[in-house]
């Protein structure tokens, strides 16, 4: 057999054996979901849930390694920073800081992460939803000004 085929066949073989390595994808229940308005929680939703919420829609290339593995590491990771369907049952002074970071994260575009842009563009934040988080959190916006 030519070299070529052999590598070929050893990565096939690879490709195929790591799809059995389990990895979880769970979606706990969702007990104290954020309560934020409805133009707001658009936002989350189609920006942020997939990674912070236990409503993460696992689609078909979330069940393929090695992305899968990347995947399920961001959500569980993500979950552990931020769960929005937890939210509620933080101390006050905890949402607030939450909130914080969140407006934080925003305005510098580290979130949503690029990794996630790239298979979500429409997940992007443009000024006019980035200034409604920020009246959001901030009770005004200065970024529209
Ligand atoms: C692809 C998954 C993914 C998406 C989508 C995503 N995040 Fe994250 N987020 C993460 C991960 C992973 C972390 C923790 C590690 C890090 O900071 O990079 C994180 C961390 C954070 C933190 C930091 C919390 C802390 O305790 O420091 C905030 C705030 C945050 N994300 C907000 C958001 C917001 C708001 C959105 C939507 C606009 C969003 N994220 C979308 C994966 C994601």
């Amino acid at each position: 057999m030519r070299p070529g085929r052999t590598i070929f066949l050893l990565l096939l073989i690879a490709m195929i054996g790591i799809q059995f390595i389990e990895v979880e994808r769970t979606n706990p229940p969702v007990t104290d979901e954020i309560k934020a308005p409805n133009d707001v929680m658009r936002i989350l939703r189609t920006s942020c849930y997939d990674c912070h919420s236990n409503e993460t829609k696992w689609r078909w290339y979330s069940k393929v390694a090695p992305i899968s593995w990347i995947i399920a590491d961001d959500v569980e990771e993500g979950r552990k920073h931020l769960n929005f369907s937890t939210f509620e049952s933080l101390d006050t002074s905890v949402k607030y800081k939450k909130k914080d970071e969140i407006l934080e994260e925003v305005q510098n575009e580290e979130m949503p992460l690029n990794i996630y842009l790239w298979m979500h563009p429409t997940a992007s934040l443009e000024l006019p939803q980035k200034a409604r988080i920020e009246k959001w959190v901030t009770g005004k916006s200065r970024m529209l000004n």
